[in-house]
């Protein structure tokens, strides 16, 4: 390997920034040159490539998003766009790839490297914390404190006025930021993609929680949910239960967004790390992941195969006695 070309694909997350400047160093300190690759797949097809040293990653280990940008590319999905791609990095010398992002990144980076052979290394890097060979992905650990901050915040004047909030959280498909943002909230219900909960038995909690003089409510909603997001939920509950004055608070992008939690950078960072070393080790076609405090790989067939519930089930079940 020679030259080492890295990008960001899919949704952004705080810490990408981190990893990359990681993955550029640790390959300067080999020997080994690095092109940064704009807007994920897309930059390759279009060739907005431009060489990386030591200077172009300095003082962006605080920053949220992505310096490389990145973009979801449906063209890089034909035979023709990823020949154009390949063609490209042929001609800027790239022999190896560090790729950045979730379960999108990881189908492409798979199909590429079977296609033309090119080494190639996934980190996780998305807010849901939904993807195999990873107990963690870069994030998460960020967007959980963004929305706890934004829970904190609306508790107060829910309390204040004794209203029944519903929050919506990210998560398409994944319920991990609403069930332990919901925990570290104190939420009195959570509603997640991964277990349904019916209206009727929300409505149960919320009367037994008004039973217990609770003056204010906030049930956490996984936007993946399958009663259909916070909205629809909070005005189907209020047809049958109207004790309380209820507002709706539909979190959205503000939780991608921010600069990264120490926890982030760190494990950034060392996935960064990580993630050239395999490649000089000849590792390819493989995924970085923490397992407690290990830094591991998985292969990218089984990361993409295999469906890990990350849902913490203990979790679940303690959410709902501290919502007493
Ligand atoms: O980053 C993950 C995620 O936030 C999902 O939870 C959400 O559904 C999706 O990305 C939305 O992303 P976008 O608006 O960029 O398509």
């Amino acid at each position: 390997i020679n030259r080492i070309g890295i990008f960001t694909s899919g949704g952004d997350a705080p810490g990408m920034n981190a990893a990359i400047r990681a993955a550029v160093r640790t390959a300067l300190y080999n020997g080994k040159k690095v092109t940064g690759i704009y807007h994920g797949y897309q930059g390759m097809i279009e060739n907005t490539m431009f060489e990386m040293n030591s200077r172009s990653v300095s003082s962006i280990i605080q920053k949220g998003g992505t310096i490389l940008k990145t973009a979801r590319c449906m063209e890089f999905r034909t035979p023709e766009g990823r020949k154009t791609a390949y063609e490209n990095l042929v001609n800027a010398g790239v022999d190896a790839l560090v790729a950045i992002g979730g379960d999108g990144t990881f189908t492409g980076a798979e199909v590429f490297s079977k296609e033309y052979d090119i080494p190639v290394m996934c980190i996780p890097g998305t807010i849901d914390n939904d993807l195999n060979g990873t107990d963690l992905t870069i994030g998460y650990d960020t967007a959980n404190n963004t929305v706890i901050d934004a829970i904190d915040k609306i508790r107060d004047t829910a309390a204040s006025h004794n209203r029944l909030f519903f929050i919506e959280v990210m998560g398409r498909d994944s319920g991990c930021i609403a069930l332990n943002a919901g925990v570290a909230g104190g939420a009195e219900a959570i509603l997640l993609p991964e277990k349904e909960t019916a209206i009727d038995e929300l409505i149960d909690m919320l009367e037994h929680a008004a039973d217990r003089n609770k003056s204010s409510m906030i049930v956490i909603v996984a936007e993946g949910d399958k009663n259909g997001g916070a909205k629809d939920v909070a005005r189907r509950v209020n047809e049958k239960f109207d004790y309380y004055d209820t507002k709706v608070s539909i979190l959205g992008h503000l939780q991608r967004g921010g600069a990264p939690s120490s926890a982030d950078r760190v494990l950034a960072t060392r996935m960064g790390y990580a993630a050239v070393n395999e490649l000089l080790k000849g590792n390819t076609r493989a995924t970085i992941g923490i397992r407690g405090s290990e830094i591991v790989t998985t292969p990218l067939e089984e990361a993409l195969s295999k469906k890990e519930l990350k849902l913490n089930e203990d979790l679940v079940e303690i959410a709902k006695i501290m919502a007493l």
